[in-house]
């Protein structure tokens, strides 16, 4: 069984801008909204996963997206991230309490290499890693991981500010299947993806990538995600996957959905 992390919303709110969705949304979070939002995601994700929590810290609002806690590599060791932006730098801390209390070597890159964890390093279901940098992840961090990971890693460049983390734009599944929106790479890394995953790339429309349906949880066969259009179920449920719509509208005005608000475990 999957075991993922979550973090509860007591302290969610938009309260700064650090990418394009969290503008004019400064204040305007529903939380009680939110509360249920993420209530449910997490009772969804608890029938299919164990599910681990760390405890929300006041002041740290953007703490509800574990993903960026770290990166769990499959040696039990986690590289815990190191933020670009100073307003997420405190969470780090309480992250690195957390791997290191719950057992896992704890390690951070050096040289002052900016790296936002599962939210810019993803394993696909072949084990390499695919790492996404240029926005928030420092280029360099794609050689300081595949100094510590003993597989392929692969570097993607991401040029959208709209597409600032890799798992906004990029989600490896089960079966070696990828969903992923084109426009949030650049050329060459387009190619890439095309290399490495052939036809077994779901590549998504506007619709669908404003929708963060790339930000999904795979269980299984089970994706989790915000919203998918018809043409994007029919082409993950040709895959065998089928689809749960969580609604977490209240998180998009922060930039992140299902995905973001888990960080899988191992
Ligand atoms: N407001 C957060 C930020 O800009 C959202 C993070 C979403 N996380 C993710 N893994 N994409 O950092």
């Amino acid at each position: 069984m999957k075991t993922f992390l979550m973090c509860e919303p007591a302290h969610f709110d938009v309260s700064y801008v650090i990418n394009p969705w969290m503008a004019g949304n400064e204040g305007r979070v529903d939380k009680r909204l939110a509360a249920r939002q993420w209530e449910n995601l997490y009772g969804i994700l608890s029938g299919k996963a164990s599910v681990r929590l760390i405890e929300p810290v006041a002041g740290l609002p953007d703490m509800v997206f574990t993903a960026n806690g770290g990166f769990v590599c499959r040696n039990h060791e986690v590289i815990v991230s190191s933020f670009r932006h100073p307003e997420r730098r405190a969470e780090t801390q309480y992250f690195s309490e957390f791997f290191a209390c719950s057992g896992y070597r704890v390690t951070r890159l050096g040289g002052g290499i900016r790296f936002e964890g599962a939210g810019d390093a993803l394993y696909d279901s072949g084990g390499q890693v695919w790492v996404g940098c240029g926005l928030r992840s420092d280029v360099g961090a794609i050689q300081e991981i595949a100094a510590i990971v003993p597989v392929r890693v692969n570097g993607l460049i991401l040029v959208d500010p709209r597409w600032y983390h890799l798992d906004t734009a990029f989600c490896p599944l089960a079966n070696g299947c990828v969903i992923v929106y084109e426009k949030a790479f650049s050329a060459r890394s387009a190619d890439e993806i095309r290399k490495g995953f052939g036809d077994r790339a779901i590549w998504v429309s506007d619709e669908d990538a404003n929708n963060f349906a790339c930000n999904a949880v795979n269980v299984g066969n089970d994706v989790i995600l915000h919203k998918a259009s018809g043409e994007l179920k029919a082409a993950l449920e040709k895959n065998n996957f089928n689809v749960i719509e969580v609604e977490v509208s209240e998180f998009i005005k922060a930039g992140g959905a299902c995905k973001c608000l888990t960080l899988e475990l191992g």
